[in-house]
């Protein structure tokens, strides 16, 4: 593809994802040949720092989130060098002029404006730099989420962004589509006419997604408890694995042509309402309890928390898709803090043969499953059925995978962070890793439906053990449809 003339603007270059994601992901840019000799790299923070400074800020966050391996002195010393830093008080219109000096000297490249800040400054940031004469009708604009808690919040942002960048220009970040893996289901679904031909009612019984996190709050309490589990993990990571799942094939691979199915999936979700509550959404929060053998602190005994909170750190869902292709396919859906492992996984389970002949006691047995599995380890596996082996077991059933390990599979390549692909696609110019606002909106307006359920009934949430699978509804949700989570992989 060849290596890719563009000046990045980083605002928010000392803050936490910039320097344990972003730069480690441009060093590996360089490092891969994929950035233009040309390419320069502005930091912009609040903070006073030189240049020299901040260059040591990089270097050290590079020496601790680059295996060793794959920090070549050499590379690393040419990417420290396309560093530069501006102090910038982002509300202060008055020192963007030197935004557009550090500019002139690339005018013939475009401009990558990174937003790695609250979304609150999104618009203001915007506006100055177009203010100060910064941007040209070349420049893209990168942001992160949260965009809103809400439709309406989310309305806000997205409409001070879209008064200085059009559409085809902005990059909303959704890191998960970024995953390899999680591209995959693109090649997976439409490359592999066994799956094409398979992919709905009459073949496939159910869909689970599970994505658990081991870790906890992680010194964000204030962010998180504002947020919670629905609209941290859910409004976007999780529906956008829906959406891959769901979604009929795009005409080509053109942007707009995979996020109209998307969106058309997001449209067909189904809408939650009161009675479904009980029944088909488990909220929770998680308790003391133990991670790893080591004794870890309940959500409410958190650094910085508010003991009375109700925000939820685990959510369980059964939802669907109401059309054509999903009608009567349940969507099971868990995400939680602190759960046993770091473990993201989608099931497809299909359905059954219309007739069974083998022994009836493994009735249950008989189904194939496809396991989509985006951590830790990236693979694919298609549980299928055989004979067992032996003199002595007739004609019994054995499950078993047919796996493909992407690290065993292709040991030689280096399986790239999400956020190393994602600012490859920036600078490319492509958009179709990244969210557009229709998608967000009706992401939003889904849960939104959600949270209004809640907020009615204030219902506290039910509390789990850290290190557990979350509370023991989660589990009754499912098996109350003759279903269980999937746990063998
Ligand atoms: C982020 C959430 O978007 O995703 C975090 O804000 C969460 O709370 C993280 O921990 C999970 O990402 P990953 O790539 O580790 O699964």
């Amino acid at each position: 593809t060849g290596s890719t003339e563009i000046d990045l603007a980083l605002f928010g270059a000392l803050g936490d994802l910039a320097q344990r994601k972003l730069f480690p992901a441009l060093y590996h840019l360089d490092r891969e040949g994929l950035l233009d000799d040309s390419t320069r790299l502005l930091g912009l923070a609040r903070q006073e720092v030189d240049r020299e400074g901040f260059r040591n800020r990089v270097e050290a966050s590079l020496k601790s989130h680059v295996k060793a391996a794959e920090l070549d002195r050499g590379v690393l010393k040419r990417f420290l060098a396309r560093l530069d830093f501006l102090q910038l008080d982002f509300l202060e219109p008055e020192g963007y002029g030197a935004v557009r000096e550090w500019r002139q000297d690339g005018l013939h490249r475009p401009m990558v404006v990174y937003l790695s800040v609250g979304a609150k400054i999104y618009g203001d940031i915007c506006r100055h730099l177009e203010a100060s004469g910064s941007l040209d009708d070349q420049s893209r604009v990168v942001v992160e989420k949260p965009i809103g808690h809400d439709l309406d919040s989310s309305a806000e942002v997205n409409d001070a962004i879209g008064a200085v960048f059009p559409e085809s220009r902005v990059y909303r970040i959704d890191h998960y589509l970024g995953k390899e893996t999680v591209q995959n289901l693109i090649a997976l679904r439409f490359a592999n006419p066994l799956f094409g031909t398979q992919w709905n009612q009459n073949h496939i019984s159910h869909v689970e997604i599970t994505v658990a996190e081991k870790v906890g709050i992680e010194g964000r309490w204030g962010y998180f408890d504002e947020a919670g589990q629905l609209r941290d993990m859910v409004q976007n990571h999780l529906l956008q694995l829906v959406c891959l799942i769901a979604m009929d094939p795009p005409a080509n691979l053109d942007a707009d042509a995979i996020r109209d199915e998307k969106v058309k999936v997001l449209k067909a979700l189904k809408p939650f309402t009161d009675d479904m509550l009980g029944r088909d959404v488990v909220r929770g929060q998680y308790m003391a309890g133990t991670n790893d053998g080591q004794a870890v602190p309940g959500y409410l005994e958190e650094e910085g928390a508010n003991t009375d909170s109700h925000t939820e750190t685990f959510v369980a869902m059964k939802t669907g898709v109401a059309n054509w292709r999903w009608a009567g396919v349940p969507f099971y859906l868990r995400t939680g803090k602190r759960m046993p492992e770091k473990l993201s996984q989608i099931i497809i389970h299909f359905r059954q043969q219309p007739h069974y002949i083998f022994d009836p006691d493994q009735r249950g047995l008989a189904a194939n499953k496809l396991v989509i599995r985006l951590q830790p380890e990236e693979g694919i596996a298609l549980e299928v059925l055989t004979k067992d082996s032996g003199l002595d077991k007739g004609m019994r059933l054995r499950r078993g995978p047919l796996h493909l390990d992407f690290s065993s599979a292709f040991p030689k390549t280096r399986i790239p962070d999400a956020y190393e692909r994602l600012l490859l696609e920036v600078m490319k110019g492509q958009q179709y890793l990244f969210v557009r606002r229709d998608e967000v909106e009706h992401a939003w307006q889904w849960c939104d439906s959600l949270v209004a359920a809640w907020t009615d009934r204030d219902e506290p949430p039910r509390r789990y053990p850290a290190g557990s699978w979350g509370p023991v509804a989660s589990i009754a949700m499912i098996t109350q449809d003759g279903r269980s989570w999937y746990e063998d992989y």
